[in-house]
């Protein structure tokens, strides 16, 4: 069976329904058909996080997310990447092996630093942390959105240029760019995302969610909300909105009352196994899997420091 590798930032904000028609929904649709690794890759968070307790909480809820949608944890390996002390032992690792200026391409640094973020030497070695998560487990498919198509050839790259310096050890990758996931607009129409705002929460409670529902942007002069069409389009199909739409031009809050009803409908055992999950349940299954992807890393490192002459 291939093997199919994923990682998950715990970067600190509530999973919101672009997250789950971007990311988990098409995680659901592909990971049984490979051996799949989850991993809350909470070191990449370190990047942007601070605050101990706001990194546990969101490391927590990540996972519980992926559960509470329906990943079966005895059909996929859900772990914490602190917890595999191999992935940052193997990135300093890849380190030792690539450029400065190699890294200094990278796409993600240069935005993140634009954008104000401090850049500290882990931002920058950003690329070789994630090389490492994917290539200790001789991972064939990396299901990531177009935004990581640059990490992966970073990974490929490193893979490649270790297998030449030393002996061949690393599977180089293949990307699964997930074309098919539309984006999910946000309450402004502009793309959903914690950093403009504009989200509508996942898991909050139903209060929240209407809330947010309410809050959609809309014309004074249009008939059709369309902000609001676009995110029901994302639950009801076309011929139904149709008619639903057509029927109560102008009349926004009975149609964002009906987009309100229909997303938790929708979202019902979800929302449901959520809360039903307590923390400590969760502790458990990352306790499981922990076990499970150290086993496969640790035999992986036992070729890697041999290979290159450490203990
Ligand atoms: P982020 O936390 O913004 O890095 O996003 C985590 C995952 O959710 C990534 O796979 C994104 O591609 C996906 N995602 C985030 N926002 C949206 C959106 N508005 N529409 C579709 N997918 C999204
Ligand atoms: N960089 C990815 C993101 O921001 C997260 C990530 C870390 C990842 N390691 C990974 C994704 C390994 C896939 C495979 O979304």
């Amino acid at each position: 069976m291939k093997r199919l590798f994923t990682g998950l930032q715990p970067s600190g904000d509530a999973i919101h329904i672009g997250n789950y028609f971007g990311a988990l929904k098409p995680f659901l649709g592909l990971y049984e058909g490979y051996e799949s690794l989850l991993c809350v890759v909470d070191y990449h968070a370190l990047t942007t996080i601070r605050d101990p307790e706001v990194l546990r909480k969101n490391t927590i809820h990540v996972a519980k997310a992926y559960l509470a949608v329906g990943v079966d944890p005895s059909k996929a390996i859900i772990f914490r990447q602190s917890a595999v002390a191999a992935h940052t032992e193997l990135a300093w690792i890849f380190e030792c092996l690539v450029t400065v200026p190699f890294l200094m391409q990278s796409h993600a640094y240069k935005d993140k630093t634009a954008k104000g973020l401090e850049a500290t030497a882990g931002l920058f070695n950003y690329p070789m942390l994630m090389a490492s998560d994917i290539l200790l487990y001789d991972t064939d498919i990396v299901p990531v959105g177009k935004d990581q198509e640059q990490h992966l050839e970073y990974a490929r790259d490193v893979a490649g240029k270790f297998n030449r310096s030393y002996s061949k050890i690393f599977k180089e990758p293949e990307t699964h760019i997930q074309k098919e996931v539309a984006v999910v607009p946000g309450i402004d129409g502009e793309k959903m995302s914690k950093s403009y705002k504009n989200t509508i929460p996942l898991f909050a409670p139903e209060d929240e969610v209407r809330d947010a529902i309410m809050k959609i942007m809309t014309d004074s002069d249009a008939t059709i909300p369309q902000n609001v069409h676009a995110i029901h389009s994302l639950f009801k199909n076309s011929s139904e909105l149709d008619s639903l739409y057509s029927e109560n031009k102008g009349n926004y809050k009975f149609l964002k009352d009906a987009l309100a009803n229909d997303l938790l409908e929708y979202f019902s055992d979800a929302r449901k196994s959520y809360n039903t999950l307590s923390d400590s349940k969760v502790e458990t299954i990352l306790k499981e899997g922990e076990e499970r992807a150290n086993s496969i890393a640790e035999a992986k490192m036992r070729e890697v420091r041999k290979a290159i002459g450490v203990r």
